[in-house]
């Protein structure tokens, strides 16, 4: 909470360290992690040649395995996140003091020179504890956004830069008692681009308005994250961005529909390349949000390629018809030339499916000719 409040009032460029009151060990605290932020600017200036060691850009303080963020980097969580083989993901943004990110209607958020996002993935350990696997960084540079995979070590005492990616086994029991035992792939420096990239630029995913729209515990207390980023001076409060819509948390019915969780749960695991400019553009398969005709989600389209990734299926969706229709059956597939996604994964979803499954389950409606 100290830390919270102190890179608040250091942001605000009010009195920094007011924790010190509260007593000396507060005071070490305070005093060595308010002159150590973030060495992020100093990084910029030559990202030809980026950190090995994920400790040296001073995202986290204290021991590294403890994940502890260091003063000004921001928690946050996206309402509909992407799966990545039951991973628990730890996000986070940092920004250069005095610059804040804006918001178009949509709530796509342009960020300023100099922003780290920051996305950790972790498993329990056969202790029960938590084992850090990848940290990812995506940094807005001059010329545009780079990324930065680094891989933690055995010992959890700091992670180092992997262009090339990894593997790491992984055993993992779900709450359902079923047990989980597979290799986990650290995607490498190009396939960032494959879900990051559109149009040769690579862009950040996760943080929007719409995505970002809800509370969120802080070490301080529940708070709506659209208005932390605002008091924080992360984010430009404007017309714009009041006007931009909230996605619904697929896994809470408070929050929406099933078709509206569906259509989030599309968005945040697919619309990445299935969208209009997006990379897997010429299936003519579009899981974006935004739209909202039915033929374009698949509903009784033809595959554009038959055979094995149609599974002798004829179309993406067969209302009321789950496993007459393609995307079903395409997610829950573990073969590499069938799954999807085709990148990110190597264990289908069992939740998801069983969202979107219901889904197709109550949509009305029939194709032609239904074998
Ligand atoms: C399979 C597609 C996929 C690949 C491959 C991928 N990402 Fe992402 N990434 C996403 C999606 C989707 C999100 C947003 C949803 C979420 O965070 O759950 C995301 C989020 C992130 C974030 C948090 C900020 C943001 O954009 O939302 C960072 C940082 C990040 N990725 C870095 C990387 C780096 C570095 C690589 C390559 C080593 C990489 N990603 C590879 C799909 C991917
Ligand atoms: C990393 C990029 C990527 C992601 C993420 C992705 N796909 Fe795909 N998808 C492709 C590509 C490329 C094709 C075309 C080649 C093929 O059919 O394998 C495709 C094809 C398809 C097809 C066949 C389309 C047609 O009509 O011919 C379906 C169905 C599909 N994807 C469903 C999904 C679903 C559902 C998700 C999310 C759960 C998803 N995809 C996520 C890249 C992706």
């Amino acid at each position: 909470m100290k830390r919270i409040i102190s890179s608040l009032y250091s942001r605000f460029g009010m009195l920094l360290c007011s924790g010190m009151l509260v007593g000396l060990s507060a005071l070490l605290l305070c005093v060595s992690g308010c002159a150590e932020g973030p060495d992020v600017m100093r990084i910029l200036a030559r990202l030809d040649d980026p950190p090995e060691k994920l400790s040296t850009w001073r995202l986290f303080r204290g021991e590294m395995k403890s994940h502890t963020l260091n003063q000004g980097v921001l928690p946050y969580d996206i309402a509909t996140p992407l799966f990545s083989d039951y991973a628990t993901k730890y996000r986070a943004v940092w920004m250069p003091p005095g610059k804040k990110a804006t918001s178009d209607e949509k709530g796509v958020f342009s960020f300023p020179e100099g922003t780290v996002l920051i996305k950790t993935f972790a498993y329990p350990d056969t202790s029960g504890s938590k084992r850090l696997v990848e940290t990812r960084l995506l940094v807005h540079s001059a010329t545009g956004w780079e990324a930065f995979p680094y891989v933690w070590n055995k010992e959890q005492t700091d992670a180092t830069l992997a262009l090339v990616g990894d593997t790491t086994d992984v055993k993992w029991s779900h709450p359902s008692g079923k047990e989980y035992a597979f290799t986990y792939v650290v995607p490498n420096a190009n396939e960032c681009k494959n879900c990051h990239e559109i149009q040769k630029k690579l862009r950040p995913l996760g943080p929007k308005a719409p995505q970002l729209n809800h509370s969120f515990t802080y070490d301080d207390g529940e708070a709506n994250q659209i208005k932390r980023w605002i008091e924080v001076g992360f984010l430009e409060d404007s017309a714009a961005l009041q006007k931009s819509p909230v996605m619904p948390n697929w896994l809470d019915p408070k929050t929406g529909s099933v078709a509206e969780r569906a259509r989030a749960y599309l968005d945040a695991n697919c619309s990445h390349c299935h969208q209009r400019t997006g990379p897997a553009s010429n299936s003519a398969l579009y899981l974006d949000y935004a739209t909202t005709d039915p033929a374009d989600w698949g509903v009784c389209k033809h595959p554009v390629a038959a055979g094995k990734g149609a599974g002798d299926l004829r179309y993406g969706i067969v209302p009321g018809q789950p496993d007459k229709s393609i995307l079903l059956f395409r997610m829950l597939s573990d073969e590499p030339e069938i799954r999807m996604p085709e990148l990110g994964r190597v264990v289908a979803h069992q939740e998801g499916i069983e969202l979107i499954r219901a889904w197709i389950q109550e949509m009305k409606g029939t194709c032609p000719e239904t074998p």
